[in-house]
């Protein structure tokens, strides 16, 4: 629960977790802040607009996909399972996902109840008689799901390539927290961005409408307006680049001119050129998504892809842990 805090006879809603996350950052260096801070009312509207661009493709890739790939995942995955989605539901995939897999129940897990409540809620109306179990939890870590799925054979859903905005070394975490959350014998069916031509991926972060540079910018203007920040908007510019090295996307603020700043009364200052790393965008080849996911526990069992070969959407299985060679 955020407590209000009075402040120069304001009302400040500063989040710690926020607050602690904006000032490490700034003063780490390479300068980074995490993305999940985007997600305030503005950065998710802006999102949503992201995923409409036209050189954004991965939202309407995967969903064309999961269209045509449905009949197929329901064949592997059965009826009557309790599906788990790793994320608040988005209304454009998971009602496809739910329609054709003939499902016992669904239970969302998202960090932000709000979300959570009023997606379920809207998913329950298009689902009538599917029991609709939300679980408010951190899905990093282990979960522990509803009694009324216990008995259910499950299927993990975790689409939109998020496991791409993580590290490898977190995203393996992540997967092995997913294989206990489940537990042995579950599927997952997840969706992984391709490595593709850079000319390809960097206008999908870089769009020419400046939508992505907005959603990018207004992690400033939160930082100015919750942490009482004084960040020049007008010095930093949207940046994105494709680390090669790295395999990901990445996007950067980054400093125009010469800029110094305070927030939260601690000064900063950036020389022209300097970034602040605000998100990481990880792509994978077909092997690499495989490997990813035996790393973490998984073994794949089916795969589907558009015909460019730009999204995949795999199935896999946990399977008992093999321990010979
Ligand atoms: N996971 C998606 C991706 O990496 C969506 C996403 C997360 C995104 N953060 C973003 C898209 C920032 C654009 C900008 O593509």
């Amino acid at each position: 629960m955020l407590k209000p805090e009075i402040e120069d006879g304001q009302v400040s809603l500063a989040d710690p977790a926020f607050r602690a996350d904006v000032l490490t950052g700034l003063a780490a260096r390479p300068r980074a802040i995490p993305a999940r801070w985007f997600y305030d009312r503005r950065g998710s509207e802006l999102f949503e607009a992201i995923t409409e661009l036209p050189e954004y493709y991965p939202t309407r890739t995967e969903v064309a996909l999961l269209d045509s790939a449905c009949g197929e995942i329901a064949e592997q995955v059965g009826p009557g399972r309790a599906v788990i989605e790793f994320g608040s539901g988005s209304s454009t995939k998971t009602p496809r996902l739910l329609g054709c897999t003939d499902p016992a129940a669904y239970v969302p897990i998202d960090i932000s109840g709000d979300f959570l409540r009023a997606s379920a809620a809207e998913l329950a109306r298009g689902f009538p008689g599917l029991p609709v179990l939300p679980v408010e939890a951190n899905f990093m870590h282990p979960v522990p799901l509803p009694a009324a799925v216990a008995d259910m054979p499950k299927l993990g859903f975790f689409p939109g390539s998020t496991i791409g905005n993580m590290t490898p070394f977190a995203a393996t975490d992540l997967l092995r927290a997913m294989r206990t959350s489940l537990g042995e014998g579950a599927m997952l069916l997840i969706g992984i961005d391709r490595v593709k031509d850079p000319a390809v991926l960097v206008p999908a972060y870089d769009d020419a409408a400046g939508v992505t540079g907005a959603f990018n910018l207004n992690l400033i203007e939160r930082i100015n307006r919750e942490l009482s920040g004084t960040i020049p908007v007008d010095a930093f510019a949207h940046k994105a680049v494709w680390n090669d090295a790295a395999s990901r996307i990445e996007m950067h603020l980054e400093a125009q001119r010469d800029a110094t700043f305070t927030v939260e009364g601690r000064p900063f200052a950036l020389a022209a050129g300097e970034t602040i790393h605000t998100e990481n965008s990880h792509k994978y080849g077909e092997r690499g998504a495989r490997v990813l996911l035996r790393s973490g526990g998984w073994t794949p069992v089916a795969e589907w892809t558009d015909p460019k070969g730009w999204f995949s959407l795999i199935l896999a299985e946990a399977k008992p842990v093999d321990l010979a060679p």
